[in-house]
């Protein structure tokens, strides 16, 4: 049903093999403890920025790590201690129990270092190792998670396996690959020709948010570290605002380009699958699989309204033209119009629900909805007769990412479809005018 969970893995299984500390240690330590712990805010004074530092001992004196012997790590001792105010990460929760036992297991196979430089920071030891991993060419095509355009509407951005790849809107042909990104990418926004944000991570371990500079892709930045993955991110249109959300049923606000966090809040009380900004940039919408959909103040965080009404998660949302109000989408293919104000049950159906999932919303005029869905449609919906009106395309396999790319002369639908490809229509021609298959090698 979701389809963060219907990826295709193009890794093999990870067998009992030795525990990789670029891989799997390091992320721990720098999404729960180098905030505090890192040069010139050493804490306990003790640095864990790079390896060098995270073998020396702090103000106690004590070792943190001990190759073969767990218990006798500080480092470990402190992650896994029942007194909570000793316990790290500080002031926080415990890290969850697979992370603790990776941690176990590490130290005691001997704490290997697969690092080629200690005193590399964590954070470039990580971006190596993610590297290394991306193929040269995919075993197989990778579902189409994310799409975004650039703005001069001549690239396409396109979510790979721990890269973001671009590629040429007219020709299809790959362009640049932008690797040492989080292995799903689940939300693409390209802000301006230098600016491209990445999210994503990796499911029930880590979200991620980065902004790359595409033409010059060591230029890049991660904004935040998060313990689920990110599902859904959006930019204002003046793009000044980043606003992401996802698994930890977080939303999160960055100002654009200093990538500073200003607002952060737990709007919903589960998983964020779908947002969207308003197109005058005053509102965020977002939609959750707790049934309800959120309007959000941009500037502030505050959920201004509440609308209830579907009756199971909550894939999508669009704000109309006039960004006077929100449609939404769900997992049995409703579709509701959200009014003006909140806090009452969404005020109409658009679509009754039918079989299949609504995974993206658009609209085409002012007038004239559109949805892409699980069962391989992308569809226009009649709001007053409330039913669909016309059914533009039907692909083999679920459109899980919708876009339109409009030029003087028309508007073309650009999706990303489950199957790896992507697809770009005229209005009016069932027929792709263009179609590939977005993973490098295919
Ligand atoms: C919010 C800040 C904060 C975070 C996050 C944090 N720590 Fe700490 N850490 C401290 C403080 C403060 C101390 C000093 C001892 C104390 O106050 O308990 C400390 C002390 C330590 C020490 C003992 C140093 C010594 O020898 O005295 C270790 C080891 C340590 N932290 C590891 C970690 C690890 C591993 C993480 C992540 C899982 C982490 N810390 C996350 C604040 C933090």
């Amino acid at each position: 049903m979701l389809r963060t969970l219907l990826f295709l893995s193009l890794t093999a299984p990870v067998v009992a093999a030795e525990i990789s500390f670029s891989r799997q240690i390091a992320p721990t330590l720098i999404d729960q403890c180098v905030e505090c712990h890192r040069s010139g805010k050493a804490k306990g004074g003790y640095r864990l920025d790079t390896v060098e530092c995270m073998l020396l001992p702090g103000d106690s004196k004590a070792a943190p790590v001990v190759p073969g012997r767990p218990d006798e790590s500080e480092l470990y001792r402190l992650v896994t201690t029942h007194d909570v105010d000793d316990r790290m990460p500080k002031k926080a929760e415990a890290l969850p129990e697979k992370d603790t036992r990776l941690m176990r297991e590490w130290i005691a196979s001997g704490a290997k270092l697969d690092v080629a430089d200690p005193k590399a920071s964590l954070q470039a030891i990580l971006n190596e190792s993610v590297k290394i991993s991306v193929p040269e060419k995919y075993p197989r095509p990778l579902p189409v998670t994310a799409l975004a355009l650039a703005p001069s509407g001549s690239t396409l951005a396109c979510s790979g396996y721990f890269e973001a790849t671009l590629w040429n809107v007219a020709a299809g042909k790959l362009q640049e690959r932008v690797s040492g990104m989080p292995e799903r990418i689940l939300a693409l926004a390209w802000i301006t020709e230098g600016q491209l944000a990445v999210a994503g991570g990796t499911p029930g371990r880590s979200g991620e948010v980065w902004l790359v500079n595409p033409s010059l892709p060591q230029e890049r930045r991660r904004l935040v570290g998060t313990r689920d993955c990110v599902l859904a991110m959006v930019a204002s249109p003046d793009g000044r605002l980043l606003a992401c959300g996802g698994a930890d049923n977080q939303v999160r606000c960055f100002e654009l380009p200093s990538g500073r966090l200003i607002w952060q809040s737990e709007p919903h009380a589960d998983w964020i699958m779908g947002m969207a900004f308003s197109p005058d940039g005053h509102h965020i919408a977002t939609a959750s699989r707790d049934r309800t959909v959120k309007r959000i103040g941009a500037a502030t965080g505050e959920v201004e309204a509440t609308f209830t009404g579907h009756d199971c998660a909550v894939l999508s949302v669009a704000f109309t033209p006039d960004s006077a109000e929100i449609i939404s989408g769900d997992a049995e293919g409703a579709i509701l119009r959200c009014g003006r104000t909140g806090d009452a049950k969404s005020d109409a159906s658009l679509r009754p629900a039918g079989r299949t999932e609504m995974l993206a919303l658009g609209f085409l005029d002012a007038g004239t909805p559109l949805a892409a869905t699980g069962g391989g449609a992308v569809v226009s919906i009649d709001a007053k007769a409330r039913r669909t009106k016309d059914r533009i395309t039907l692909y083999e396999d679920r459109v899980n990412v919708l876009l339109l790319l409009r030029t003087d002369k028309a508007t073309r639908l650009v999706t990303g479809c489950h199957d790896g490809k992507v697809r770009i229509n005229e209005i009016g021609k069932s027929e792709p005018v263009l179609q590939f298959v977005a993973s490098p090698g295919w």
